[in-house]
């Protein structure tokens, strides 16, 4: 029997196979992340962790758990785990991916459309009465048809998000790790983000690459916030150079309501839910539960990091 702390409540069926086999499953309470102290000490007499984005996996906790034989994190991404760190004290590190990638193209899409047509703006002054009526020039938004639309990151989300700019008759320009992003960035009417969070692609969206934007140009962020500098990003709002921004993520999360990013014109925020589909939550958490198992066991994870 080994035992396994799980850092969050996950209502899906497939925790229960923890306990099913034989594990002595802890379950931490709550809906905000433990502090690193409290984390490091749920962790100190765990064989596995199954983990959420927000919990920091990191050098200091590996020495406080010495017994870790597994991380499986709630997530695809794992930059909120020192991976190196982890291999060098032979911790297995599992993710989740494929069973999220068409929920997160579908927001990416969703913020894309609701971006170039105003979509925040129209509801708020339709509930506000500011829409005092239909006018010729009312509510002018960007084509999406036709369009270039660049993606930076060439993985399985950026594949799932071209697809669907072909049935809206776009035109796509992927860029992968070793493409010309400030190149592809003149071209582009839409930018979707779609690039792991490294310290090569940490503000890979910066004042320069803004800049390198064509004018007007819209920037959809489901990545990672960190893979955008936020301050570049604001001033490029509030000059104009960018017609607008649609996140998903930003950092830190959540912004602090007086963080000057939030008071940029056009930028519409919400709150890190491209994998917010009941399905796709539940494939994730089989996902993980098979990672954790696996690794208790001594086994090749099914899905590595
Ligand atoms: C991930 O999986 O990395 C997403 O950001 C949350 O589902």
């Amino acid at each position: 029997m080994a035992r396994v702390l799980v850092t969050r409540p996950l209502p899906f069926p497939a925790l229960d196979r923890l306990a099913a086999a034989g594990h002595d499953v802890h379950v931490r309470g709550g809906a905000l992340p433990p502090s690193p102290a409290e984390l490091r000490a749920l962790a100190a007499g765990a064989d596995g962790i199954l983990s959420l984005l927000t919990d920091r996996v990191d050098r200091e906790l590996l020495v406080a758990a010495p017994r870790l034989r597994v991380v499986a994190n709630f997530a695809v991404g794992c930059d909120n785990i020192d991976l190196a760190a982890c291999a060098e004290r032979g911790v297995a590190v599992g993710v989740t991916p494929d069973v999220l990638t068409e929920a997160t193209a579908d927001l990416a899409f969703a913020l894309l459309l609701a971006a170039a047509r105003r979509l925040a703006e129209g509801e708020r002054a339709v509930r506000e009465g500011d829409w005092r009526t239909w006018e010729p020039a009312g509510w002018l938004g960007a084509d999406v048809h036709g369009r270039t639309l660049v993606i930076a990151g060439a993985g399985r989300i950026g594949a799932a998000v071209a697809r669907r700019a072909a049935g809206f008759d776009m035109r796509v320009i992927t860029v992968g790790r070793t493409g010309d992003l400030h190149a592809a960035l003149a071209e582009a009417d839409f930018i979707s983000l779609h690039t792991p969070l490294t310290p090569a692609t940490r503000h890979l969206v910066d004042a320069a690459a803004l800049a390198a934007c064509r004018p007007g140009a819209i920037l959809v962020n489901t990545a990672r916030g960190g893979v955008v500098d936020q301050v570049a990003l604001a001033d490029a709002l509030r000059s104009g150079h960018l017609a607008a921004a649609a996140l998903d993520v930003t950092d830190p999360e959540p912004l602090p309501p007086d963080d000057p990013l939030l008071s940029a014109p056009n930028l519409l925020v919400v709150p890190h839910i491209g994998s917010a589909t009941r399905g796709a939550r539940e494939r994730m958490a089989t996902l993980a539960v098979g990672n954790l198992l696996a690794g208790l066991a001594g086994s090749p994870l099914p899905h590595p990091a």
